[in-house]
C-alpha cells in the first residue's frame, strides 16, 4: 500500500485544521493508500484529535534523539507519540542544510523514533551539483548506509528520495532518473537492513503535484510520495492521494 505523506513544514495555524478534515473526508475508509499529514509540532495534538476515527495518520517533521532533557526548543520522539503521532520525518534536506544534521544525527533520530514506537521516514537526496557531477547515486546510497542502522530493521520504516534541487522548485527528475535512484536505494537498503530493507517503502519527494503524481507513482519501486507545497491545499493533496 503506497504511503502518501504531506509535509506542512513551518505552515499552519489552528484555522488550517479544517484542511485536515477535508483530507480525511476525501480519503475514505477504502483508500488504497496510507495517508499521513505532518503539521508543525504546535498543531500535532489538535490535528490528531480532529483526525481521530479517520484513516489519516499524523506525523512529526523532526525529533530529537534523546527522550527528554535540557534541549531547549527541541521535541522528542516520545513527545510526538504522546501527542498522537504515528510517524516522523527525519533528515529532511532543509534540516540537514540549516542545522548541520549529519547522517549520524539522522541515524540517531531514526532510532529514537523506533524507541518511541514511531515509523521514521528517512530523507535522502542529492544536490544539483552532485547530480551534475554524476554523483547522485553514490551520494544517496551513502546516505542510506549512514542513516539506516541495523536495529531499525526490527520495525517499519520508510525512505524518502528527495533531490534537493527538485524541492519547492517545480522541477522533477525524469522518470528514468527516478527509477534509477529508487533501484539503487533498494539495493542499498537490502545491504543495510536485509528483509526489512527489501520491504521498506521508498517515497519520491520534490515538486509532486496533482499533474505529475500518477506518472511518478507508477514508476518501479516508487512506494509513495512526500509532498510539501501541494499538501497545504486539501484538494491538491487529495488528488495526489487518489493518484496512488
Ligand atoms: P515540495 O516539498 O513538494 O514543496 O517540493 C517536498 C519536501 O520538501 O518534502
Amino acid at each position: 500500500m503506497p504511503l502518501i505523506a504531506g509535509n506542512w513544514k513551518m505552515n499552519g495555524l489552528a484555522a488550517d485544521l479544517d484542511q485536515a478534515q477535508v483530507v480525511a473526508a476525501g480519503v475514505g475508509a477504502a483508500s488504497t493508500a496510507r495517508v499521513v499529514l505532518c503539521p508543525p509540532a504546535t498543531l500535532l495534538a489538535r490535528m490528531a484529535t480532529v483526525l481521530t476515527g479517520t484513516p489519516v495518520l499524523v506525523g512529526g517533521q523532526d525529533c530529537h534523539d534523546q527522550p527528554r532533557g535540557a534541549f531547549t526548543g527541541d521535541v522528542s520522539a516520545e513527545m510526538l507519540a504522546d501527542a498522537g503521532a504515528s510517524l516522523v520525518i527525519v533528515g529532511h534536506s532543509e534540516r540537514r542544510a540549516a542545522y548541520g544534521e549529519t547522517n549520524a544525527t539522522v541515524a540517531a533520530k531514526a532510532l529514537a523514533a523506533r524507541r518511541a514506537g514511531l515509523e521514521p521516514i528517512i530523507c535522502v537526496g542529492e544536490s544539483r551539483a552532485e547530480r551534475d557531477a554524476g554523483r547522485a547515486i553514490d551520494v544517496i546510497c551513502a546516505q542510506v548506509a549512514g542513516c539506516v542502522a541495523l536495529p531499525l530493521a526490527a520495525g517499519a520504516f520508510a525512505i524518502a528520495y528527495e533531490p534537493i534541487w527538485a524541492i519547492g522548485a517545480g522541477l522533477t527528475p525524469t522518470a528514468v532518473e527516478i527509477a534509477e535512484a529508487h533501484a539503487a536505494l533498494r539495493g542499498a537498503l537490502i545491504d543495510c537492513a536485509g528483509g526489512r530493507g527489501a520491504a521498506a517503502p521508498i517515497l519520491y519527494g520534490g515538486s509532486v503535484n496533482p499533474g505529475n503524481a500518477a506518472e511518478i507513482l507508477a514508476i518501479a519501486d516508487v512506494g509513495g510520495a512526500l509532498v510539501g507545497g501541494a499538501s497545504l491545499k486539501a484538494a491538491d493533496f487529495l488528488a495526489i492521494v487518489h493518484a496512488a
